[in-house]
């Protein structure tokens, strides 16, 4: 079974079920892009929409479709070049081998396998305590079958593409593992049937300073931050008034040590806001750090935060307000042709390899 080699590919995908905060910016959409405006031609970009992900957690359904649309304005507003013959944007369930290769490989993923994923023991605790919730929406908080076995979807949607290189925060490391092991397992029984995405460390250095982070909520610094998250203080959105996200970056959680220095561990609040600047300057942290190490006036440098992510904002919300949805209609269409390709031979593999299609079919 031949893997058909062309250019690498650079992959990733960001739910749609709600606003993108300054977490999945800079965790996954950051890294993304720019791989895409300076390594397109060199590499395969497939940036696309996990619409079948978006109900892993309940969601108002009627939304869905505008939220689909308005995050791919985002990723265009971010900078994702939408006509260029090596970047694909696509919508996953416009792409069927994503939902037909993931009930064959759930037969191949143990139960005690997915039951060990944090994300799936933290989540299901949410909805376990989200009684509140259900009563406040009349969402339905039970946890499904398909919060549980998402990491298998996860999967696939990596190994269709045969991608290498998967940009994302580190609350996703465990399934990119996931998605190696999967691979890794079939290939062991079947002969090379997926191309296995490259180890976490080697990503980290592939994609630099914005790979593997863990922006922390604003207001509970203990914790990442969060779409899902009940309330919205600690979150910034890309869509956030910029005085509004200001006033949260103003407000945010720190310490009473009254040292600025970045110790993620002892003063989780205040080195998150230097990861922030870090962040928003394109500085590497040490150099910010360096800048403000030891500083006393807390308001003084969170002043300097707030200002510079009401810059971003603004700056960010114009290029949000230009967007044109006929172009990403069209980068859609272009796009989920070439998905479907792709996608396709590689189910036919799988097929093949499971007895479910002739081998020389
Ligand atoms: P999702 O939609 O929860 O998050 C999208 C991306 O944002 C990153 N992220 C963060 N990075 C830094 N700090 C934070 N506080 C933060 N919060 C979120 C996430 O790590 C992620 O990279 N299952 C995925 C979507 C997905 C995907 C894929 C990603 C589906 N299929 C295939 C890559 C490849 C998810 O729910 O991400």
């Amino acid at each position: 079974m031949d893997i058909v080699m062309s250019k690498p590919v650079i992959l990733t995908g960001l739910r749609a079920n709600n606003d993108l905060h300054i977490g999945n910016y800079f965790g996954a959409m950051l890294p993304m892009i720019e791989m895409a405006r300076q390594r397109a031609g060199e590499f395969q970009i497939n940036m696309f929409i996990p619409d079948l992900h978006s109900f892993t957690t309940p969601i108002d359904h009627d939304q869905l479709q505008d939220q689909i649309l308005n995050n791919a304005r985002l990723y265009a507003a971010a900078g994702l070049p939408l006509d260029h013959d090596d970047i694909l944007l696509y919508r996953q369930s416009y792409v069927p081998a994503h939902s037909e290769l993931t009930w064959i490989l759930d037969c191949f993923t143990g139960f005690g396998e997915m039951s060990r994923m944090t994300q799936f023991k933290d989540k299901s605790q949410n909805l376990h305590l989200g009684d509140y919730i259900r009563e406040k929406t009349g969402l339905d908080t039970r946890v499904t079958v398909g919060l549980f076995n998402y990491p298998v979807l996860m999967a696939c949607d990596i190994l269709l593409y045969d991608a290498q290189y998967v940009p994302v925060g580190d609350d996703q490391t465990q399934h990119l593992e996931f998605a190696r092991d999967i691979a890794g397992r079939m290939n062991s029984k079947f002969g090379d049937l997926f191309t296995v995405p490259h180890a976490v460390s080697k990503q980290h250095e592939f994609f630099g300073k914005g790979q593997g982070l863990r922006i922390k909520d604003l207001a509970d610094p203990s914790k990442k931050m969060s779409k899902s998250d009940d309330s919205d203080k600690g979150v910034i959105f890309l869509t956030d008034d910029p005085q509004v996200a200001a006033k949260k970056i103003m407000s945010a959680t720190t310490d009473d040590k009254a040292s600025i220095n970045y110790n993620p561990i002892e003063q989780p609040g205040i080195s998150n806001l230097l990861q922030v600047l870090a962040l928003l300057r394109s500085q590497p942290i040490d150099q910010i750090e360096a800048e403000f190490k030891g500083g006393q006036h807390y308001g003084d440098f969170k002043r300097i935060v707030a200002d510079e992510i009401s810059r971003f904002l603004t700056d960010f919300q114009t290029r949000l307000s230009e967007s044109d949805n006929q172009a990403i209609y069209a980068a859609f269409k272009r796009s989920e042709e070439r998905a479907n390709e792709h996608a396709n031979a590689t189910l036919l593999r799988a097929q093949q390899a499971v007895g479910l299609r002739p081998k020389e079919a």
